[in-house]
């Protein structure tokens, strides 16, 4: 079954219209992570969009699979409008020779992406996801949180600043607003950081903004609040809650929820963040730029809430899944208690209006995790 990507250009929305000004002129991207999570969605509507598209990637939490599903959705002609480097973000010359010009492929090791020897100019446009996400691994490894996150973030930003991109759009977090109480969170009110992760993304912020003051850089921060959607790896003890959950129930198993279940998140359908990504790099109202936004849906669900949908909506899809309680454990070092975003910035200054709410987004989710899932025997 194919991710859900029609949302983002359809409809008269000012996505809509950046989607089909694009088409008739097509720019060349860097996708950076793209053989993750949201970079793989993020490759998948641009190629749809006719754009050429480079992406980076080391395969850290990323997959090839992602790369290939991308390819068996979007088809062969648009297929080889990608070229696949195999770089580390936190290796400079990476970074260089993703974001400047010259020939596409060297150095490069592509995965099923075009080949061939023309000659590339300069991306146009970066859009920066390559990072190591999850609390818990920055709290058991913070000097590789700050090395992937932070000098890796800045390699990232030294290289588009030395092409000469456009812009560079970068995925930020609502991890930055760290121990601040207000809800909904607003984007200039944050508070100290819980963990080397929220920090790690808060100093992307700093570097942003000093390249703009500095370097005249145009940059536009994205402050995701817990994407999910189609491809996110539910493997590993970094997982996040909804494919960790979804694998656990198509697998029979009791789902684990950390605390009383009263800990609540503003979900965001992946499509939701693809779409502020295209509306970030291609927004032409100068006052949208140089800042960051938060990117969800302005909507609260708490773990037990989201467990009870998760589970009537699995049983819809498959009608043989068999219900069970979750496991309540203890709470997680560094985790917010509670969070949900104000959109209003985002949807005043870049357009920004949610497609898909959490209900819309989970059936989407859930129906492509059964497709995935190997038959009973
Ligand atoms: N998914 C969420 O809910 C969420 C929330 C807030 C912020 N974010 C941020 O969004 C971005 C994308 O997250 P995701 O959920 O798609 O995660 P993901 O792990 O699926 O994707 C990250 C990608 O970056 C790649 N990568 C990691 N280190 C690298 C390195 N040193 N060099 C090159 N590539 C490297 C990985 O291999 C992977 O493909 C990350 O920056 C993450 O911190 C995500």
């Amino acid at each position: 079954m194919a991710a859900d990507t029609s949302h983002p250009a359809a409809g008269d929305s000012a996505c809509a219209r950046a989607c089909a000004q694009l088409a008739q002129t097509p720019q060349r991207w860097l996708v950076t992570g793209v053989a993750g999570f949201i970079g793989s969605h993020l490759l998948e509507i641009l190629l749809r969009l006719g754009q050429e598209v480079r992406g980076l990637d080391n395969f850290m939490t990323g997959h090839r699979h992602n790369l290939e599903q991308v390819r068996a959705s979007v088809g062969e002609a648009a297929w080889r409008r990608f070229t696949f480097i195999e770089g580390d973000i936190r290796d400079p010359q990476a970074c260089a020779a993703a974001c400047g010009a010259g020939p596409s492929r060297a150095g490069a090791a592509a995965t099923g992406g075009a080949a061939g020897g023309a000659a590339h100019a300069g991306v146009d446009y970066v859009l920066h996801q390559a990072a190591l996400g999850s609390v818990a691994r920055s709290l058991e490894d913070p000097l590789l949180c700050h090395a992937v996150n932070v000098s890796g973030f800045l390699s990232m930003l030294a290289a588009a600043r030395d092409a000469g991109v456009r812009r560079f759009v970068y995925a930020a977090s609502s991890a930055t607003y760290g121990d601040h109480p207000a809800l909904p969170k607003v984007e200039q009110h944050i508070g100290a950081p819980l963990s080397p992760y929220a920090l790690s993304k808060y100093v992307n912020e700093l570097y942003a903004q000093i390249y703009a003051r500095c370097y005249a850089t145009e940059t536009v921060g994205l402050r995701y609040f817990n994407v999910f959607g189609p491809r996110q790896d539910p493997l590993g003890a970094y997982a996040a809650v909804i494919p960790r959950w979804i694998a656990a129930m198509l697998d029979g198993r009791a789902v684990q929820i950390h605390g009383d279940g009263a800990t609540s998140r503003d979900f965001c359908y992946v499509q939701n963040a693809v779409q502020a990504n295209i509306l970030a790099a291609t927004c032409a109202d100068p006052a949208a730029v140089n800042q960051v936004y938060n990117v969800a849906v302005n909507a609260r669900t708490s773990l037990t809430q989201l467990h009870a949908t998760m589970q009537r909506m699995l049983l819809a899809a498959c009608p043989r899944h068999r219900p069970l309680a979750p496991d309540y454990g203890d709470f997680r070092a560094g985790d917010v208690r509670h969070s949900q975003a104000d959109i209003a910035k985002a949807s005043r200054l870049l357009g920004y209006a949610p497609t898909h709410d959490l209900a819309q987004g989970l059936r989407q989710t859930i129906a492509w995790y059964v497709a995935q899932a190997p038959a009973p025997a």
